[in-house]
C-alpha cells in the first residue's frame, strides 16, 4: 500500500425551504463548493427535501424550493461528477435506517432537542398546550439526520453551530447502535466553520429570512441594486469621514472583496466616501461574481428535466453506497431471511 491518503467522507444536507440569500452563500454555499474540491474529500451533498417537510406542509412549495435549491449549487459549481449529489428522498435506505434508529433510541435524548424544547417553551408562553402544533416529524427530526449521516458512514460534517447537538445525538445513537450490534457506524464530527463571515443584513443584524433583511441571492442585477441601495447606513454627509466597524455595508462588501479590495475601500470610508457610491461600488462588486452564475441559474431553472436526471444520476450513486452497509445492518439485528 504505497501512496494512498486516507479518504475521508464528508457529508451535508441542505434543507430545502425557501430561496437562498446572500448570508447562505457566503456562509454556507461557496466554503462548500470549495471544499468540494479538494482531492482529499469524498464529498455528499444532499436536498434534505424530508426534513423540509417538517416546516412545509404547501406541495408546490416543496418542489419549488428544491428545484432552486438544486439549481443554485449546480449553478455555482458543484460538480456532480466529482460529489455525490443527490435528494434525501430518493434513497429509500434512508428512511429504513431512520425507523431502525428510532428503536434503539431513548425517548429522554429527543426531549432534550434544542428545536423541539423551542418550541414546546413558545407554547407554554403563549398559554397553550405544550404539545400544541408539535409534530412527530419535528421530535424526531434528530434521528432523520442521524440517518442521513449514519448511511453514508461520514467522518466529517461541516454545519453551522445550531446543528451541533444533531451531531452529538448522531454519535451517540452511533454508539449505542455500535454496542449492541458490532461496529457498524463511523461516529461522525461536526465541522463549524469558525470563521466564515456571519453576513448582516439590510438593517444590520444577522441575514436571515426570519428577519425580513435578507439579500435573496437571485435578483436580476436591477433589483439587486434595487436591495443594495436599502441597506441602512447613518446620516454623515460626502466629505465626512465614516467608520467600517459598524457598517453593514462594508461587512456586506467585504465578504466578497479581495484583501486589495477591501483595504481600498476601508481608506475610501476613511476619506469621506459617500454612501450612495459605496453602496454602487458593493452593488458592482456582487453583480460582478453572481452575473456568471446567474445566467445559469436561470438556464437550469428553465430545464428542471435536466436537474431531475442529475439527481437521479446521483440517487444512483449514493444507493450503491447505501446498499452493502444497509445489509449489514438487516442481518445484525436480526431482519433475515428464513430459509
Ligand atoms: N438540519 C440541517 C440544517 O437545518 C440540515 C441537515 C439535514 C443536515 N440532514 C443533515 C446537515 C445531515 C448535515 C448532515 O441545517
Amino acid at each position: 500500500m504505497t501512496g494512498t491518503m486516507t479518504i475521508k467522507t464528508v457529508l451535508t444536507g441542505i434543507t430545502t425551504t425557501g430561496t437562498p440569500h446572500l448570508g447562505n452563500y457566503v456562509g454556507a454555499i461557496k466554503p462548500a463548493i470549495e471544499a468540494s474540491r479538494s482531492e482529499a474529500v469524498d464529498s455528499c451533498y444532499f436536498l434534505a427535501d424530508y426534513h423540509a417537510l417538517i416546516k412545509c406542509h404547501e406541495p408546490e412549495t416543496v418542489r419549488r424550493s428544491t428545484l432552486e435549491i438544486a439549481a443554485s449549487w449546480l449553478a455555482l459549481g458543484l460538480d456532480p461528477e466529482r460529489v455525490t449529489f443527490y435528494r434525501q428522498s430518493d434513497i429509500p435506505e434512508i428512511t429504513e435506517l431512520t425507523w431502525l434508529l428510532t428503536c434503539h433510541t431513548a425517548k429522554g435524548l429527543m426531549n432534550r432537542a434544542h428545536a423541539y424544547k423551542a418550541a414546546v417553551q413558545e407554547n407554554v408562553d403563549a398559554g397553550e398546550d405544550p404539545d400544541f402544533a408539535i409534530t412527530m416529524g419535528l421530535f424526531c427530526y434528530p434521528i432523520l439526520m442521524a440517518a442521513d449521516i449514519l448511511m453514508f458512514n461520514a467522518h466529517q460534517v461541516p454545519v453551522g453551530r445550531d446543528q451541533v447537538q444533531h451531531l452529538e445525538m448522531a454519535r451517540d445513537i452511533a454508539q449505542r447502535f455500535n454496542h449492541h450490534f458490532g461496529s457498524l457506524f463511523v461516529l461522525p464530527e461536526a465541522v463549524v466553520d469558525e470563521h466564515v463571515a456571519v453576513l448582516p443584513g439590510h438593517d444590520g443584524r444577522k441575514m436571515s429570512k426570519s428577519y425580513n433583511n435578507a439579500i435573496p441571492l437571485w435578483l436580476s442585477e436591477k433589483q439587486l441594486r434595487k436591495s443594495i441601495m436599502k441597506i441602512v447606513t447613518n446620516s454623515l454627509e460626502p466629505g465626512e469621514p465614516k467608520e467600517t466597524g459598524d457598517s453593514a455595508l462594508f461587512a456586506i462588501y467585504s465578504a466578497f472583496a479581495t484583501p486589495d479590495e477591501r483595504a481600498a475601500m476601508r481608506q475610501a470610508y476613511a476619506d469621506g466616501i459617500a454612501w450612495g457610491e459605496a453602496k454602487q461600488q458593493t452593488f458592482e462588486l456582487i453583480n460582478a461574481e453572481l452575473a456568471p452564475a446567474r445566467e445559469r441559474f436561470e438556464a437550469l431553472m428553465a430545464r428542471p428535466g435536466d436537474i431531475e436526471e442529475v439527481l437521479q444520476a446521483g440517487a444512483r450513486k449514493a444507493r450503491e453506497r447505501a446498499r452493502p452497509l444497509m445489509r449489514r445492518i438487516r442481518e445484525a439485528i436480526g431482519i433475515r431471511a428464513l430459509g
